[in-house]
């Protein structure tokens, strides 16, 4: 059976879009060979513009010995170069090759989402024909070793199951190690050697996945531009977040950056945006009469964006002590999210068409204050016999830390379109359930002729989009309706899309979109720099009175729905939270 790229029907817009504007663009005569629509063709690459510093035009000839392996017991190991050339024919001039660096390749990230995402797409025949994938950590791994790790973390989750592990024999082929420090050019520079064994005479295009701690990423940056950059084709750099903790900090990571790549070579990374109903908001509401017209002031009463998981920091204490759940979920996913659902409609679905309309509704909003915000902090909670650790008992967290582990907030857009409209974000860890959702809240209907058959509380009679992004996917509208009977008594029903029940096809991963995007030069769903500042500049005053306050956050038992003060957030603009539990699985 032959298994095709689903970017065929579904991203042909965007993705097209991308490699016309890249050939347009092109510096360098790349051609990047895509795989679409199961057919392996070759496109115009969206070369980026060069790296500014320069690199070691090095080896140029092929060595045998750092020449990938064979598959035995499930494992390739001891791959000839021969056989590596029989899974990626490259002629002299023949079409251009991609590789995907995945620097921190020994981390939680790169196993649990990189590889896993990178196999999907090799399997989906999304990759581009002569592909190859490098890790590169400061542990010491064989390419055995590394594929060996990997295998553990590959799934076949993708609904056509056939073949599944001839199909990861061959991918794990094509993945290699190498082991360096992150701010050695000489490391940099023998990762170069390798790729371009890979690479030969060919155009080569590389992408850096810089899956490490943020205290790493320039020297990184640095190190792989000059040491280690495409010379002919583009160079790439996917950074993950944080981006900085305040303004100042990001802006200096910004200006770090750009020392060594221009804008067009980075790719901030904010894996919501990557999430299937999150790109479903534009088109929802975009190429359906009956929402647009509604998306106002005038006839919602309030959005929630709610961000909620059912287990604490466990194994990311350290790293979440320094930034907090304000840093780490509001400040970009949900933030990201209400961008886009704000937007005003864009010239068309380009890049930067898009981003321009999110960065204005970011600096259309007024920064957050503090009576606008409550936070808490998860505390331990014994229920049936089992004894769940509160966030200070995590080792590596200190046990007087004040950083929130949820947080609630309401945001408002000064624009005409929303004027006075609340946002309503909340975000919390180990709470009593795990979902992410947009809620939005319609007003009341004026003059309702079936008022009396509410009773007293007629907003609990308005009607509600609910976008569930996760889990068990769905977008329901809560409308009135008559109980069918002689009498007129009325109920709550759903107009409900159940992605489960409505379509066959798999969900796929968040990285898998953005990992593909990224290849393809598509920026669509990545964070410009300008949408970065304007999104620190409304959080930035706010977490800096937190700390230099020592505001203490509300305990919350662990498994509970987190502290009361977030409901008097809501009552103050007269909101009450949607509830996540009571309405899963319509
Ligand atoms: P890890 O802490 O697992 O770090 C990744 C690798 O970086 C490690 O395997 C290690 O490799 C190296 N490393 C770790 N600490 C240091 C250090 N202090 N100095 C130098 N090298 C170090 O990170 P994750 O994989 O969890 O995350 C990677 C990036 O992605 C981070 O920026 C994180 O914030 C972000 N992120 C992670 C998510 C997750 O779910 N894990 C979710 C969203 C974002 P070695 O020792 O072999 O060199
Ligand atoms: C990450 C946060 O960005 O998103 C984590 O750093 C959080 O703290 C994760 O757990 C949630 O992502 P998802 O896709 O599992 O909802």
């Amino acid at each position: 059976m032959a298994y095709s790229c689903m970017r065929c029907s579904a991203g042909a817009g965007a993705g097209a879009s991308a490699v016309r504007r890249g050939a347009a663009a092109m510096r360098a005569p790349a051609a990047l060979s895509f795989v679409r629509c199961g057919l392996r063709r070759p496109a115009a690459a969206a070369a980026a513009k060069g790296v500014k510093a320069g690199m070691d035009a090095g080896v140029e000839n092929p060595a045998r010995s750092a020449a990938p392996s064979k598959v035995e017991n499930g494992l390739p190991s001891e791959i000839t170069l021969d056989d590596f050339e029989d899974l990626n024919p490259l002629s002299e001039n023949d079409e251009s090759t991609v590789t995907i660096t995945v620097v921190g390749a020994s981390g939680d990230l790169a196993k649990k989402k990189i590889f896993p995402a990178l196999f999907a797409l090799y399997y989906e025949d999304c990759l581009p024909k002569h592909f190859t994938i490098f890790g590169y950590a400061r542990s010491k791994m064989t390419d055995d070793e590394l594929r060996n790790m990997v295998s553990r973390t590959l799934t076949c989750r993708i609904d056509k199951r056939e073949n599944c592990n001839e199909k990861m024999e061959e991918f794990l082929k094509r993945c290699f190690y190498h082991s360096g420090q992150y701010d050695s050019e000489e490391h940099f520079r023998d990762l170069d050697k390798k790729l371009k064994q890979h690479e030969g005479s060919s155009v080569s295009n590389r992408l850096f996945y810089l899956s490490i701690p943020p205290n790493i990423f320039l020297d990184v940056v640095k190190c792989a531009s000059v040491s280690a950059s495409s010379v002919n084709g583009w160079t790439r750099v996917i950074v993950e977040k944080p981006f900085g903790r305040d303004s100042d900090s990001s802006a200096a990571l910004t200006r770090g950056l750009k020392q060594y790549l221009v804008e067009d070579q980075i790719f901030r990374i904010d894996h919501y945006l990557g999430k299937e109903l999150v790109e479903n908001l534009s088109v929802l509401r975009f190429s359906n009469l009956v929402f647009e017209p509604l998306w106002s002031r005038q006839y919602i009463r309030n959005v929630q964006l709610i961000f909620s998981e059912d287990f604490g920091t466990e194994g990311r204490g350290g790293y979440f002590d320094r930034y907090g759940i304000i840093r780490d979920i509001m400040q970009n996913h949900l933030l990201q999210i209400l961008a886009l659902f704000a937007m005003e409609t864009p010239i068309s679905l380009e890049a930067e068409d898009i981003r321009n309309e999110k960065v204005k509704v970011l600096r259309s909003m007024k920064p957050l204050q503090l009576d606008d915000v409550v936070i808490g902090q998860y505390k331990s909670h014994t229920k049936g016999g089992t004894t769940y650790p509160g966030y200070i008992d995590d080792k590596t967290v200190p046990n007087d830390s004040l950083t929130p582990t949820f947080a609630a907030a309401a945001l408002f857009i000064n624009n005409a379109r929303w004027d006075g409209v609340p946002f309503l974000m909340k975000a919390g860890k180990a709470l009593h359930t795990k979902g992410a959702e947009i809620r939005v809240q319609f007003r009341h209907v004026p003059g309702n002729l079936y008022k009396r058959s509410f009773g007293t509380d007629l907003d609990t009679a308005t009607n509600e989009l609910v976008i569930r992004v996760q889990p068990d996917e769905a977008i329901y509208l809560k409308i009135n309706n008559k109980i069918p009977g002689l009498g007129m008594r009325l109920d709550r029903s759903k107009l409900n899309l159940h992605y489960a029940a409505r379509y066959s096809k798999e969900i796929p991963d968040a990285y898998e979109r953005l990992l593909l995007d990224a290849i393809e030069g598509e920026r669509r769903l990545f964070i410009r720099s300008d949408e970065l500042d304007a999104a620190w500049e409304l959080f930035t005053p706010l977490l800096k009175e937190l700390e230099e306050k020592r505001i203490a956050p509300e305990l919350y038992p662990y498994g509970s729905r987190g502290p009361v003060g977030a409901h008097y957030l809501a009552a103050k603009y007269n909101v009450r939270w949607g509830d996540l539990t009571t309405e899963h699985k319509a």
